[in-house]
């Protein structure tokens, strides 16, 4: 096992935040895993799991061992009349799972195609895009108890998926189950992929493409390819400018709450959840406070996208974790003057 001391992680983070690892080990296998754990000085260290870095903003340097997650593999675990079961471990990327399912003739997962991440992370955001989330696709996950070295697998219940949540953003146990934040490691994530495929197409972006091209049944692939040419117009390739994907939650609201909003801004985007409570577009009310282009120091504002922060000085000159931070609360509370609502960030602050 090889421990490497001081490692930059500028290039394991999308927001190309420049800190280091105090240590880190790559694993690549479950064997890796129990070797650290077995191992007399780090065993007992406190423990990072870091898969792609897509949805972390790094504030300094990792005290805690890093364990970057590089375990390669993705197989057809099991086909029935209803469906396929596939599997894919957790270092692989997110996006090459999708396109490889699509290659197969595995419909399903299309229209999360290019979110940026490895598979390991997936569940632990309950990843989602244009009226699909992970939990509609998924099947069961492994991993490994980092605290006793037993392996254990959960289904989508045990998750306790949330809209860009899971059991594994939670450190105490709540209502939902145990807490497995910063205690486990997910090595492979299988997902359900059903034969009777239909495509979900209820998202305006992609209602748009459909009259652009007057397609009206499109093909999983059809689809795919729109979501890639909607993701590419609207947000930034973290390889070109960082990011972390949509910085806050959309939040939910009362009825009553809306009608209040929409007397003062009738304009407001907001969408009618199942259970009777409306969803705000953060997006609308951050660009409506006029934060579009705005920056703190190096940690600025997507001007196509108010709802995304981006490393505006590259990778000479980096923002810092605290830039965003900074930025994110100022734009909480004039959203919160506003609007009187809390924003709540989606990425892990480490
Ligand atoms: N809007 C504005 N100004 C902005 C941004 C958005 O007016 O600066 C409006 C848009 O015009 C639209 C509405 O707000 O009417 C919603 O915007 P959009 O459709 O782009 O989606 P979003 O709510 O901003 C969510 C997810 C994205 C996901 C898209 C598509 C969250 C926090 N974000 O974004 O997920 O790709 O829907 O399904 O739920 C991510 O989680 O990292 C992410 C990118």
């Amino acid at each position: 096992m090889l421990v490497e001391p001081n490692t930059p992680l500028q290039a394991h983070n999308t927001f190309g935040i420049s800190a280091k690892a105090l240590q880190l080990v790559r694993v690549h296998t479950e064997a890796d895993v129990q070797a650290v754990l077995a191992d007399a000085a780090l065993g007992e260290a406190p423990k990072f799991v870091l898969g792609g870095g897509s949805n972390i903003v790094l504030t300094g340097d990792v005290k805690p061992l890093v364990l970057k997650v590089e375990i390669k593999g993705m197989r057809l675990v099991e086909e029935t009349d209803k469906a396929w079961v596939v599997e894919a471990a957790a270092g692989e990327s997110w996006h090459d799972l999708v396109a490889w399912t699509l290659d197969n003739g595995w419909p399903g997962l299309e229209n999360m195609a290019l979110i940026p991440g490895s598979v390991g992370a997936s569940p632990v955001q309950n990843i989602g895009a244009y009226g699909v989330e992970l939990q509609d696709r998924f099947h069961s996950l492994d991993a490994i108890d980092l605290t006793t070295g037993q392996t254990f697998s959960l289904d989508a219940a045990q998750c306790a998926f949330g809209y860009r949540d899971s059991v594994f953003k939670h450190v105490s146990s709540g209502p939902n189950g145990l807490g497995l934040a910063g205690k486990a490691l997910i090595t492979r994530v299988r997902f359900l992929l059903r034969k009777d495929w239909k495509p979900v197409l209820g998202y305006l972006d992609l209602e748009r493409k459909m009259a652009e091209t007057s397609i009206s049944n499109p093909t999983a692939q059809q689809i795919f390819e729109w979501v890639c040419a909607i993701r590419r117009a609207k947000l930034p390739d973290p390889a070109v400018i960082g990011n972390a994907g949509s910085f806050f939650k959309n939040p939910t609201v009362t009825q009553d709450q809306c009608d209040d909003i929409i007397a003062r801004e009738p304009k407001v985007v907001h969408y009618l959840l199942d259970d009777g409570r409306i969803k705000l577009a953060a997006g609308w009310l951050i660009d409506a406070c006029g934060w579009k282009g705005k920056t703190v120091g190096n940690a600025g504002v997507y001007e196509k996208q108010a709802l995304v922060l981006v490393n505006v000085g590259g990778k000479e000159h980096p923002c810092t974790g605290g830039e965003v931070m900074t930025l994110a609360k100022a734009i909480q509370t004039s959203v919160y003057e506003r609007f009187g609502i809390r924003l709540e960030p989606e990425p892990v602050v480490v």
